[in-house]
């Protein structure tokens, strides 16, 4: 039985670099006195070698009952082998809404150091080519079917503008290729004006995705919160993840009706796994957006902070940033400046 006062939130160490980010992750939260009781559970790699599916039902049935996840990347071979842990996890959970923020630290160094970049990426989570039907109707010949619904569009723009509203966002823009694909992004983007009319007081406009991504390195801090399909989605939050110091830092929240999962937007990083050299920040900043899911701000303010104050000073950056400190160094200094 749990202890008075603890709150249950499922674990998903994940693959590669997850264990030892999560284990950092959860040493924070602990250290600043939130009161969780970790409710473990497998999915992907971990999950295949104890002879389970990718994503077990057990899994998915935990976080629907606990309500709140918080996942370490898992492994996912390209072309072949198993379905993508993370596709199948948010469909499974109708997990509609990725949101993704990229915001500059002080004190970092790279090419937009000195902007202060403050945007949002929320991308659907569940249609589009990610849907998964692929099929090959001639041996050299392979198809895709992008799915997008009238209603998972007006469900994610509505959120968007929602989100944005309660953050008291200024500018809400849809990235898409309606141009080329008058259907299904034309639908989309029919939504989106739509979904706009009710929040009068945000500015609404779109951009095709090219020229997004063209506009993202060379005039960033224009954007604000960019609403966008699921492949679009998953592109340009890594490009906006490299813009404010790299994928080290970006964090992310799958929320659906339900339940939520919060994971970093990187990947396993097989290349660094293992080495204690893995920068754990992407992880605290999408479990300080769980605090915050979660009502819990001041031990998420006091975290954030913390982040916020060892990235600034730059003595205890990890090697992605230029640092020499490992895992555990930084996750210490986090801790002691979480106040
Ligand atoms: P990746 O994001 O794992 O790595 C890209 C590069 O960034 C690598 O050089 C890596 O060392 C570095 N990097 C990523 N996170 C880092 C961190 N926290 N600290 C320091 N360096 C970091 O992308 P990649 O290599 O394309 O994918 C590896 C595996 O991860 C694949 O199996 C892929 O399917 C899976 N993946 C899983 C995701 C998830 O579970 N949400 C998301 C993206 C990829
Ligand atoms: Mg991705």
């Amino acid at each position: 039985m749990a202890a008075m006062g603890k709150t249950r939130v499922a674990v998903i160490p994940g693959d590669g670099i997850g264990p030892e980010i999560m284990d950092a992750t959860l040493g924070i939260l602990e250290a600043t006195g939130f009161e969780g009781e970790w409710v473990y559970l497998d999915a992907g790699l971990a999950a295949i070698e104890k002879g389970k599916d990718p994503v077990p039902h057990e899994t998915l049935d935990a976080i629907r009952e606990i309500g709140v996840a918080l996942k370490g990347p898992t492994t996912t071979p390209s072309a072949g082998g198993h379905k993508s842990a993370n596709v199948q996890l948010r469909q499974a959970l109708d997990l509609f809404a990725n949101v993704r923020p990229a915001r500059t630290l002080p004190g970092l160094t790279g090419p937009f150091a000195s902007m202060h970049l403050d945007m949002i990426i929320v991308r659907e989570n569940t249609e589009d080519l990610y849907a998964g039907i692929e099929y090959k109707p001639h041996p050299d010949v392979a198809q895709a079917i992008k799915v997008i619904t009238r209603q998972g569009c007006a469900r994610l723009v509505h959120y968007g503008f929602m989100m944005a509203r309660e953050q008291e966002r200024k500018r809400v823009t849809a990235v898409h290729k309606a141009n080329i694909m008058k259907m299904t992004d034309g639908m989309f983007l029919e939504e989106f004006y739509k979904a706009a009319e009710d929040f009068p007081e945000l500015k609404a406009d779109d951009i095709i995705v090219d020229n997004c991504c063209m506009q993202l390195v060379t005039k960033p801090e224009q954007f604000d919160v960019l609403v966008t399909e699921n492949l679009y989605g998953d592109i340009v939050s890594d490009l906006c993840a490299g813009l404010v110091g790299g994928l080290g830092l970006a964090p992310g929240a799958n929320i659906g009706e339900h339940c939520a999962v919060f994971e970093a937007v990187h990947g396993s990083a097989p290349d660094i796994a293992g080495k204690g050299v893995a920068n754990p920040t992407a992880l605290v900043l999408s479990a300080v957006m769980m605090l915050r899911h979660l009502g819990f701000h001041e031990q998420a303010n006091r975290i954030a902070n913390g982040v916020l104050r060892v990235c600034s000073q730059g003595q205890c950056l990890t090697v992605d940033l230029g640092g020499r400190a490992n895992t555990k160094e930084y996750t210490v200094e986090v801790i002691a400046q979480a106040h």
